[in-house]
């Protein structure tokens, strides 16, 4: 019995643009082999920072490239925790690797719940007020992970404004931002802050191969040195054979091309796995079908997800449980679903086999 995994957020591997990054490597090669092979700037290879500062509006000066964004978060938290210690606010659920990268460097992890238009900003404002003011707050505004849904602006704005008036940074995590198939894109944090308090972080993961790992962060002045040293210490510099490659597929338009291929693939994914959720589960699952990005979440009436996981790893169906995503281990009636590397038509066999251990 094949597995049908509906656990990695990961693109599907049949999708991948194999033959355009093979040659954006040869061409790479052929035009700077000395740059691609060489260490260089801890704060990441130009011609990508250049790529990624012009697509998303900041001074390349500024743009910080990694190993995938994961790793320049980490930079991050070691920076503004190891040692010190500190507060970090993130949504409830909120992606699992977060909450253990800030606990890794010592950060007091305090999570407020997420609503419908984004977090709770108001029991975060009275939390500030109460005297436990974040250094930083967490938020994945695009097709959340793992709730998938979006942050509306009254709450950016809201946040913004929060973060101006205390001091606080705002780390803007968008891997799935430009995976929308529905509905309107909403203004980023980064263009609404006036106070040079939003961090905001993009990743090629999703929207080219994992495998690459490529990730950006626009920085402001003030953290770029900082940053840089950290890279500089851990690693020299990051692996720029891969982001040559990156930065010579994304200058020959090959980034969007992916992204029109891209998108309609997860949204016909998405519908697959509705219809499969109505058809074997009905209204003992609730959800809300997410407009972009690469996953579902709902919650299982009644049922303990993590007693129930080890069946469905079992039965060839694995998934996450709720209980990953947040701090404080509750969460167990819920589970993500990740659609993004499931066929269409995988999907009635996989939630078949899943309804069929209730
Ligand atoms: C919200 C979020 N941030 C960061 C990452 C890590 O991405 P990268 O592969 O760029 O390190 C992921 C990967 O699943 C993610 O979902």
């Amino acid at each position: 019995m094949a597995t049908i995994s509906f656990a990695r957020g990961v693109p599907s591997a049949d999708l991948l643009p194999v033959d355009e990054l093979k040659s954006a490597i040869v061409r790479a090669m052929e035009k700077d082999a000395t740059g691609m092979l060489l260490y260089g700037d801890p704060m990441g290879y130009m011609p990508l920072r250049e790529w990624v500062g012009k697509r998303w509006y900041h001074d390349p000066a500024g743009v910080f490239v990694t190993n995938g964004s994961l790793q320049a978060f980490a930079f991050l938290a070691e920076v503004l925790f190891a040692g010190s210690g500190g507060r970090a606010a993130v949504e409830a659920p909120t992606y699992d690797r977060t909450i253990l990268t800030l606990k890794r460097f010592g950060a007091t992890v305090d999570a407020y719940p997420l609503l419908e238009d984004g977090i709770d900003v108001d029991a975060l404002e009275a939390a500030i007020k109460a005297g436990k003011a974040p250094g930083l707050v967490y938020i994945i505004p695009n097709f959340q992970n793992p709730a998938g849904n979006v942050t509306t602006l009254a709450v950016r704005q809201r946040l913004v404004d929060l973060a101006a008036e205390h001091g606080f940074w705002i780390f803007e995590d968008d891997p799935y931002g430009d995976l929308r198939f529905s509905g309107e894109d909403v203004p980023r944090m980064f263009d609404l802050d006036q106070a040079g308090r939003v961090i905001y972080s993009t990743s090629f993961t999703k929207t080219i191969a994992p495998g690459i790992r490529a990730g950006a962060l626009l920085l402001p002045e003030e953290l770029r040195k900082k940053m840089a040293y950290i890279a500089n210490q851990t690693y020299i510099g990051a692996v720029h054979f891969a982001h040559a490659a990156v930065a010579e597929y994304c200058n020959a338009g090959e980034f969007d091309k992916g992204l029109d291929r891209a998108r309609p693939q997860l949204e016909a994914r998405k519908d697959a796995l509705v219809a499969a959720l109505d058809a074997h589960l009905g209204d003992r699952f609730t959800f809300r079908a997410p407009e972009g990005g690469y996953f579902l979440w709902g919650r299982l009436d009644g049922v303990d997800c993590d007693a129930l996981l080890p069946k469905a790893n079992e039965a060839g169906v694995p998934f996450v449980k709720g209980s990953d995503f947040f701090v404080d281990g509750s969460g167990k009636d819920h589970l993500r679903l990740a659609f993004s590397a499931v066929k269409p038509e995988e999907m009635d066999e996989g939630i078949g086999r899943l309804a069929q251990l209730l």
